[in-house]
C-alpha cells in the first residue's frame, strides 16, 4: 500500500545550475562515539570553501549534511555561497554519515550486521568533531560556526545548536519538520497540504486527480485497456497484474508529492527538469470537470508526460522504479525512518485528493523488522531532542513555505526571542536556501534577509562574550 516508508525527499534539492568551487576533504571519525568498545574509525567527507574567509574570525558556515551525496547540498544552497562573502565566511558542507562516500564498511555499510551506527546523533557527533578540528582544538574557539540545513538536515541544523551550543553559534533550519513525530502532528497534515497546492490552481484539478484512483483501477483490469494505457502515458512496462497497479498508483502519488515540493517560482531542474510552478502547469490539463474516462486518462498521462519528460529526453516512464532516484540513498533513510525518524502520515480521501491509507503502526513496524530486523522507537527521537519543547532552545529560525507539505510538521510560531518562525506564504521546500532569482516572491527576500540579520546577530553575541 502506498505510502510505504517516506523518504524526506532530498529528491527535492536541485535546481538553477550554478558551479560552486570547493575543495574535498576527508575527516576520520569514530564509528561509535557513545561507547568505548568499538575502537574503530572511518572517514567523513566535506567540501570546504576559503576564498572570502577572514581567517582572523570570520565565521565558519557549517552545512549539517542529510540524506544524500553532499555535493548535492553543496550545489543547491546558493544562499549560503550568496552571502558567504559579506560575511567573510568559510563554507563547509559536511556529508551524513552512511551517505554518499562516507561509508564506514564501504558497500557494505548498509548491510544488517553494520547499519546500526546510522543515527542522527553520530551524525551530529561527527559533525561537533569535525569543528573541533576546524577550531584547532581550541579550548576557546575563535570563529563563530552557524549551522544551516534544509529540511532532516535543517533539522539537523537545529538539534546541532540545541545539543552543542558551545560548539555552534546559531542556525537557520529550512522547512525542518522537528514536529513531525507520532502524536504531534495530525498524520493526514502533509498530504492535505499536497492537495491544498492542487487546489488553489483549481477546484477541478483536486477533483481530476481524486476521481482518476477510480478510473485507473477500473481501467487497468482489462487486458486490452493495459496496452492502451502503455502506449498513451509511454510506460516502459506494461500494468500487468496488481502490484503493477498498486506501483503505478504510487508513482503518480509520489508525482503529485513531488510536484508540490518543488513547486518553484523558476524552472528547476532535480531528477528531472521541471518547469516554473510546476503545478500550475499540469493543472492547465485538469482544469475543468472532466467525466469523461478516457479523456481523463489521456489527460493524466500529459501531467505524467510533464513530470517525467519535461526535457523531452526520457525514453518511457519507469513507474516502478518507486522515488529511488538520483543521487539520494533511499535505503539509509528508510533505515532511519525505521528506527528515530518515525513520521507518521495517513490519507482519508475525505480530506485530501487520494485513496484512503490510514496510518498503521503495526505494519509499520512489522514492515521494518523485516526489511531491517529493528522496530522503530516511535518516542526516540520526541525524547533525545524534544519535539516542539523549544522553550530551553535559542538561536534558531525555523523557516518554512506554506505550499511545503513538509510544513505540516515545522515550527511556524515564534517560540522566544531567539527561538523564531519565518513563514514564507508563497515558498516551496526551503525556498530560501536556494540561489536567489530574479522570480523570487518577495516573501523569500525578505527570509533571507532576516536569516542574515539573525546571523549578524549571533555573531556580535559570540564576539562579545570571547
Ligand atoms: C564492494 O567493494 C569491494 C572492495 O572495495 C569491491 O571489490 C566490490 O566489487 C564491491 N562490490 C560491489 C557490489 O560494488
Ligand atoms: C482485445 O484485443 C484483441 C486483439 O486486438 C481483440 O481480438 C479483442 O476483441 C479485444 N477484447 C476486448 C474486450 O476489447
Ligand atoms: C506481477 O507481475 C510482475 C512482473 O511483471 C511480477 O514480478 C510480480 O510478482 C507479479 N505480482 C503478482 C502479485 O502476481
Ligand atoms: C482550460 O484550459 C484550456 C487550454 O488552456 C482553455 O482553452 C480552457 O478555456 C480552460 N478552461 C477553463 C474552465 O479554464
Ligand atoms: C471520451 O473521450 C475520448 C477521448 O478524448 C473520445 O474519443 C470519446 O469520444 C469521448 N466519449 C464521450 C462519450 O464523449
Ligand atoms: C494494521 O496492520 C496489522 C499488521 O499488518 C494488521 O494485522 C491490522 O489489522 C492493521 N490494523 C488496522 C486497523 O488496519
Amino acid at each position: 500500500m502506498w505510502p510505504k516508508i517516506f523518504i524526506l525527499t532530498i529528491q527535492v534539492v536541485a535546481l538553477v545550475k550554478t558551479e560552486y568551487k570547493y575543495e574535498t576533504k576527508y575527516f576520520e571519525v569514530r564509528l561509535d562515539h557513545f561507547g568505548y568498545q568499538r575502537s574503530e574509525r572511518f572517514q567523513i567527507k566535506y567540501l570546504v570553501n576559503d576564498d572570502y574567509w577572514n581567517t582572523q574570525n570570520g565565521p565558519i558556515f557549517f552545512y549539517t549534511g542529510n540524506e544524500g551525496q553532499i555535493e548535492v547540498f553543496a550545489q543547491h544552497t546558493g544562499f549560503m555561497w550568496e552571502i558567504a562573502q559579506e560575511f567573510n565566511a568559510k563554507i563547509v558542507f559536511a556529508e551524513h554519515r552512511y551517505y554518499g562516500a562516507s561509508m564506514p564498511f564501504g558497500n557494505k555499510s548498509l548491510d544488517k550486521e553494520h547499519i546500526g551506527y546510522l543515527t542522527s546523533s553520530q551524525a551530529l557527533a561527527d559533525y561537533a568533531d569535525l569543528i573541533d578540528y576546524l577550531q584547532d582544538h581550541s579550548i576557546k574557539p575563535k570563529y563563530p560556526v552557524i549551522a544551516f540545513g534544509g529540511s532532516y538536515g535543517g533539522m539537523l541544523a537545529a538539534y546541532f545548536r540545541m545539543k552543542y551550543p558551545h560548539i555552534v553559534t546559531g542556525a537557520i533550519a529550512a522547512s525542518a519538520p522537528i514536529h513531525m513525530y507520532p502524536g504531534m502532528a495530525p498524520c493526514d497534515a502533509y498530504y492535505r497540504i499536497v492537495t491544498s497546492s492542487f487546489k488553489v490552481e483549481g477546484q477541478s484539478c483536486k477533483d481530476n486527480i481524486k476521481r482518476s484512483w477510480k478510473v485507473i483501477r477500473d481501467f487497468t483490469t482489462s487486458a486490452n485497456n493495459t496496452a492502451w494505457l502503455k502506449a498513451k502515458w509511454n510506460l516502459c512496462d506494461p500494468v500487468k497484474n496488481a502490484t503493477d497497479v498498486q506501483d503505478l498508483i504510487d508513482f503518480l502519488g509520489s508525482m503529485y508529492e513531488t510536484l508540490a515540493m518543488v513547486n518553484y517560482p523558476f524552472p528547476s531542474d532535480f531528477l528531472v527538469p521541471l518547469p516554473a510552478y510546476p503545478v500550475r502547469v499540469v493543472c492547465q490539463y485538469l482544469n475543468e470537470s472532466i467525466t469523461n474516462s478516457t479523456l481523463l486518462l489521456e489527460r493524466i498521462g500529459k501531467v505524467l508526460d510533464v513530470f517525467t519528460n519535461y526535457d523531452k529526453k526520457s525514453k518511457c516512464v519507469d513507474y516502478k522504479k518507486g522515488s529511488d532516484y538520483g543521487n539520494l540513498d533511499a535505503s539509509g533513510w528508510d533505515y532511519q525512518a525505521c528506527t528515530e525518524m518515525v513520521m507518521p502520515m495517513c490519507t482519508n480521501g475525505q480530506h485530501d485528493m487520494f485513496e484512503p491509507n490510514p496510518w498503521n503502526f503495526t505494519k509499520y513496524s512489522d514492515d521494518c523488522h523485516s526489511k531491517f530486523g529493528v522496530y522503530p522507537q516511535p518516542d526516540a527521537a520526541r525524547i533525545t531532542y524534544g519535539g516542539d519543547r523549544l522553550a530551553a532552545a535559542s538561536n534558531i529560525v525555523f523557516s518554512n513555505g506554506l505550499l511545503d507539505p513538509w510544513t505540516a510538521g515545522g515550527i511556524l510560531n515564534t517560540v522566544s526571542e531567539s527561538v523564531e518562525a519565518v513563514v514564507i506564504l508563497d515558498g516551496a521546500h526551503h525556498l530560501d536556501l536556494m540561489p536567489s532569482h530574479p522570480s523570487d516572491p518577495p516573501t523569500v527576500t525578505f527570509a533571507r534577509s532576516f536569516h542574515k540579520q539573525r546571523i549578524h546577530k549571533w555573531i556580535r553575541q559570540f564576539r562579545s562574550r570571547i
